[in-house]
């Protein structure tokens, strides 16, 4: 499969230039999408030659020392640094991943680094996801059961219903794929998008939850469900290896299915 690409944003303007430190003999060029909407500025691209001798191998860890060395003003998110929180989600080189797994190593050009395609910025490489969430929120991502749950043990599954939700349960969140859904792009209002989608189905074929009538009646809409047009970008830049595109036709199927 090609890789998938952003089209690189030709509208916004260099901006600073912050040279390496003096003596460094092996260094790279980090061009870094800068934007403040509080200064009534419009965005620019800063760029940072970073010296490579004394950076770690990561894309975050360059983030990081041009943070730490060069240039405190930027803004970006980041915690654990091991691909599990999904807040250092960003666009790099084009495409969205998560900069603490992203190695250097494997970017041949110059590295370019943008903040989450088509989500307001809060600041810098900082995306507002408030409606992200939100949508993650209304598929009501918590067990429903109409029975309570064992006074001495937990709600048992079969192996084989435990692995349905394999694929699924790994989710951490990162927004890497909804941001790069042009049906999302378009109708992000309105479409729930591949990650919610993910998420609903997660509970639709938990066998120890009672709700999936209603989970299905939820998503079951032209804006909230059928605006994914199989585009397949969510599982190519998915950093979890997920397949949201396989688990929204397969939210269609049993819609299908619970109409025979
Ligand atoms: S398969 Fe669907 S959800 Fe995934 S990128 Fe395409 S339109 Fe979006
Ligand atoms: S499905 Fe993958 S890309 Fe989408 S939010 Fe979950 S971990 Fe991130
Ligand atoms: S810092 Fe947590 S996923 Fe990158």
């Amino acid at each position: 499969m090609a890789e998938f690409r952003l089209p690189t944003n030709s509208i916004v303007k260099k901006g600073n230039h912050y040279p390496a430190p003096n003596g460094a003999t092996n260094t790279r060029k980090f061009s870094v999408y800068r934007y403040d909407p509080d200064s009534g500025k419009n965005p620019r691209v800063d760029t940072y030659d970073v010296d490579m001798d004394t950076c770690g191998p990561m894309v975050l860890d360059a983030i990081i020392k041009i943070k730490s060395e060069m240039d405190a003003t930027l803004s970006f998110r980041r915690s654990c640094r091991e691909g599990i929180c999904g807040s250092c989600a960003m666009n790099i080189n084009g495409s969205n991943t998560l900069a603490c797994t992203m190695a250097l190593a494997d970017i041949e050009d110059d590295v370019s680094i943008y903040p989450l395609p088509h989500q307001p910025v809060v600041k810098d490489l900082v995306s507002d996801l408030t409606n992200f969430y939100a949508q993650y929120a209304s598929i009501e991502p918590w067990l429903k059961s109409d029975t309570p749950a064992p006074p001495d043990r937990e709600r048992l599954q079969s192996p084989a219903e435990r692995e349905k939700l394999d694929g699924l349960y790994e989710c951490i969140l990162c927004a890497c794929c909804s941001t790069s859904c042009p049906s999302y792009w378009w109708n992000s209002e309105r479409y729930l998008g591949p990650a919610a989608l993910l998420a609903s189905y997660r509970w639709l074929v938990d066998s120890r939850d009672d709700n999936t009538g209603e989970r299905l009646d939820a998503v079951e809409d032209p804006y909230k469900l059928y605006r994914c047009h199989t585009i397949m970008n969510c599982a190519q830049v998915c950093p979890k290896g997920l397949n949201p595109a396989q688990a929204i036709a397969e939210t269609k199927k049993m819609l299908v299915e619970r109409r025979i």
